[in-house]
């Protein structure tokens, strides 16, 4: 087969990319790994900047995603049970939406279909080849088969196990990368939310979110150890540390019932440079991972993507600007994502080591951004996303 891009990874960032050049009569293929159960059973993030919402209605996918998603103008943080609220809307004018990954990437599935897109599942074994020529190309296997696809381009959107990433030389490949020592047990239930917006608790006991994702379908975390096991929490035992942790009247009001999915995530920065070589891209998950406080990863991914979109439309009117800039334009936007990710994981976290002076110096961030606009400010402006 014959395609101008071959995208590795059917996850939100390979679908939005191939929806956005469809658009922009640009043909492409999606190779994934997983059969499309697998990808729209996983549970992941639950809320979107404005430029997704915005990247989301370029593609023509946000029609869902305005009706049933919910408009946050603030979130709530606190330190030892006792919260002030963060007002996205008087401080920037902006907002985020809650509205989950997973339905996210239902509509861009529900989209490429619609359009004939073409996404070949369950493929195995993609390899890209002769990525430092003019002319590319990717094989994989499929029901035992081998196929191959010329292209002019790869996109790596195959997230941070995929093949893409390591098919740069490891001599032109710098990685740069922060493990913390602890990871966040999520549990999902249907329950109606304990607070209308979002609660980040810092706590002694350790950190603590409140989500959600419709009026009777809460989203939860708890900081744990690293190597924990998310089969060794009871739903019980998770309700009593998660109303611990969060202030007071929410723990007064939380309403716990089964949980439908419990999981343990690790907690990582990691970047990847450059996110070009030859004539493959790295986008989204494939080239960095944030720790996901503050909720950027998913962001990251669709910010990435609009820069490759414009630098892929831009070639093929003649222009190579953008596709020679793309990796050190989306590396811009991308090192600002880990700072703030880094920034806000290590105020909100407990760490094992850490003394009563860092604990101190913690507490003592948290109330000065509770008294200064000015630092107020910068963090909305991070959380609703910096602008591209
Ligand atoms: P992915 O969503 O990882 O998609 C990559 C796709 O490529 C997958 O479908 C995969 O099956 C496929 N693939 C992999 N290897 C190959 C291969 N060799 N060949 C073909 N296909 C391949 N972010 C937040 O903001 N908030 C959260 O709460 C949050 N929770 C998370 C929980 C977990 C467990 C994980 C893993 C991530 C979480 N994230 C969260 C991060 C967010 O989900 C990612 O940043 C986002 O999914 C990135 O999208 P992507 O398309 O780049 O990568
Ligand atoms: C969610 C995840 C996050 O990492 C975050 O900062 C906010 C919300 C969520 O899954 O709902």
């Amino acid at each position: 087969m014959r395609k101008q891009v071959c995208i590795i990874g059917g996850g939100p960032a390979g679908l939005l990319l191939s929806q956005l050049l469809h658009r922009a009569g640009i043909d492409s293929v999606i190779l994934e790994r997983r059969s499309r159960d697998h990808v729209l059973s996983r549970i992941r993030a639950g809320v979107l900047e404005r430029g997704t919402m915005r990247m989301l209605d370029e593609a023509g996918v946000g029609a869902r995603m305005h009706r049933e998603g919910y408009v946050h103008t603030g979130t709530y943080l606190s330190l030892q049970n006792r919260g002030f609220r963060i007002d996205f809307d008087r401080l920037v004018g902006s907002s985020v939406m809650v509205y989950g990954q997973t339905e996210v990437t239902h509509d861009l599935y529900d989209a490429r279909d619609a359009m004939g897109g073409d996404i070949v599942d369950e493929a195995a074994d993609v390899t890209p080849h002769d990525i430092e020529t003019d002319r590319p190309y990717v094989t994989y296997v499929k029901d035992g088969t081998e196929h191959r696809v010329d292209c002019d381009w790869i996109a790596g959107c195959d997230g941070s196990h995929g093949v893409s990433r390591r098919s740069i030389p490891g001599h032109a490949l710098r990685t740069f990368e922060r493990v913390y020592p602890f990871g966040w047990l999520g549990v999902l239930s249907e329950t109606p939310p304990v607070s209308h917006e979002l609660i980040y608790a810092n706590h002694s006991r350790g950190f603590a979110l409140c989500s959600m994702r419709n009026e009777n379908l809460s989203r939860y975390y708890i900081q744990a150890p690293a190597d924990d096991d998310a089969a060794n929490w009871s739903d019980d035992a998770f309700w009593d540390e998660l109303r611990r942790r969060i202030p007071e009247d929410a723990a007064d009001r939380l309403v716990t019932g089964p949980s439908i999915e419990k999981s343990l995530a690790p907690l990582r920065s990691f970047v990847a440079e450059p996110m070009k070589w030859g004539r493959l891209f790295l986008v989204g998950d494939a080239a960095h991972i944030v720790p996901p406080t503050g909720a950027k990863g998913l962001n990251l991914a669709v910010s990435d993507v609009h820069y490759l979109y414009h630098a892929l439309v831009r070639h093929y009117d003649g222009d190579d600007e953008g596709v020679a800039t793309y990796s050190e334009t989306a590396l811009h936007r991308v090192w600002k994502a880990i700072r703030f990710s880094w920034w806000f994981t290590t105020t909100m976290h407990r760490f094992p080591d850490q003394s009563n002076f860092d604990q101190r110096i913690q507490e003592t961030e948290l109330e000065v951004l509770e008294e200064s606009e000015t630092l107020q400010r910068h963090l909305a402006e991070n959380y609703v996303g910096l602008p591209y």
